[in-house]
């Protein structure tokens, strides 16, 4: 039997880079070994302000991108994740199972709690409930995420292993498995690549838009003058080099900037080549999307299809052991 995947991703409408190296890339690649269920999470998304129209066209902005990158119902179950109600019941509870003391823990809930002071609700506080119900509803063995989830992770093995002990041996224990590229900063050079930072790569750029974008980003602040030599690897543009740049290249760029034989402008130019390539068919594979809103509906209601089959039969097991329903 082929061990269980399951990721969730925010509905933020075109992803970027960031999103695709460190996650989305990833995503793929784990079709082939695995049994894989990756959700649009936009009942997590409305813990903070937002616009119902524009969650709307988030959600399906967001479907469409992932499809473009190569997520098929061939090989996964692509799903929004209110659209599998069984996700809000054993959110439920989960709830309570949950010390409240983990919840004001994370550190997430802080950092969001206080960008969001006039709107601090419990959901956002149950949030890693909500991700944990997401996480056990199909009895995930392995959850790619950032390392900035490994808190939200911990959590859902504490609910998990509680769970278990007081009814039974139902989920296994989920493991995080982290990317090639865990961390990508955004242009800025100094926060995480973020659209609501305005410092992101849309994945659907082409190289006119790459180097605008690229033209003013950050790159090894010693690099003042042409003649001044730099070190690639304070240089964030160098991290990126690396996952779209051939080997070879990538020698040749590092003598280069150390020995100031190239500008950085030139620099980012190859970059912003070496990304528009490799992202080509992603970019095209959207804009046919585009086109036909009805497939992108369609992908996402099979997915959902899949996900409720496993979905209803874990509640039924859970309410059973939990002597409800
Ligand atoms: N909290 C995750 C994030 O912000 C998204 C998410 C929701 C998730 N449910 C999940 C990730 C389940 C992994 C598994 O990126
Ligand atoms: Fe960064 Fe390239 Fe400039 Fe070196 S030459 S600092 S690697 S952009």
């Amino acid at each position: 039997m082929k061990k269980v995947i399951l990721s969730g991703i925010q509905p933020t409408g075109i992803l970027h880079i960031g999103n695709y190296f460190g996650a989305i890339e990833n995503w793929v690649g784990l079709t082939d070994e695995f049994e894989c269920f990756y959700t649009i999470v936009d009942l997590h998304a409305i813990t903070i302000d937002y616009d119902p129209e524009e969650l709307k066209k988030l959600v399906r902005e967001t479907g469409a991108t992932l499809i473009a990158c190569g997520l098929t119902p061939e090989n996964c179950a692509l799903f929004v994740q209110s659209h599998v109600r069984e996700h809000t019941e054993l959110c439920w509870l989960f709830n309570t199972l949950t010390a409240l003391g983990s919840l004001e823990r994370m550190t997430q809930f802080k950092d969001k709690s206080a960008q969001h002071k006039e709107n601090i609700n419990a959901g956002l506080l149950n949030y890693p409930i909500l991700q944990a119900a997401d996480i056990a509803m199909y009895r995930a063995d392995l959850v790619p995420v950032g390392e900035d989830q490994s808190q939200h992770l911990e959590l859902t093995r504490e609910i998990v292993r509680k769970f278990n002990r007081k009814f039974g041996d139902t989920f296994p224990l989920p493991e995080t498995r982290i990317g090639r590229a865990p961390r990508i900063l955004g242009l800025d050079g100094k926060n995480k690549m973020s659209k609501s930072l305005d410092n992101d790569i849309p994945i659907t750029d082409d190289y006119d838009e790459i180097m605008k974008k690229l033209a003013p980003a950050v790159t090894d602040e010693r690099r003042k003058r042409l003649s001044d030599p730099g070190v690639p690897e304070d240089c964030n543009l160098f991290t990126i080099h690396k996952l779209v740049t051939p080997e070879e290249k990538i020698k040749e760029i590092h003598e280069g900037c150390t020995s100031a034989g190239i500008g950085c402008l030139d620099c980012k130019k190859i970059l912003a080549q070496n990304l528009a390539d490799h992202l080509k068919p992603v970019r095209t594979r959207k804009q046919e999307l585009d086109e036909h809103p009805d497939e992108v509906h369609d992908i996402l209601e099979k997915g959902a299809e899949k996900a409720r089959v496993k979905a209803q039969e874990t509640m039924s097991m859970v309410r059973e052991r939990m002597g409800i329903g």
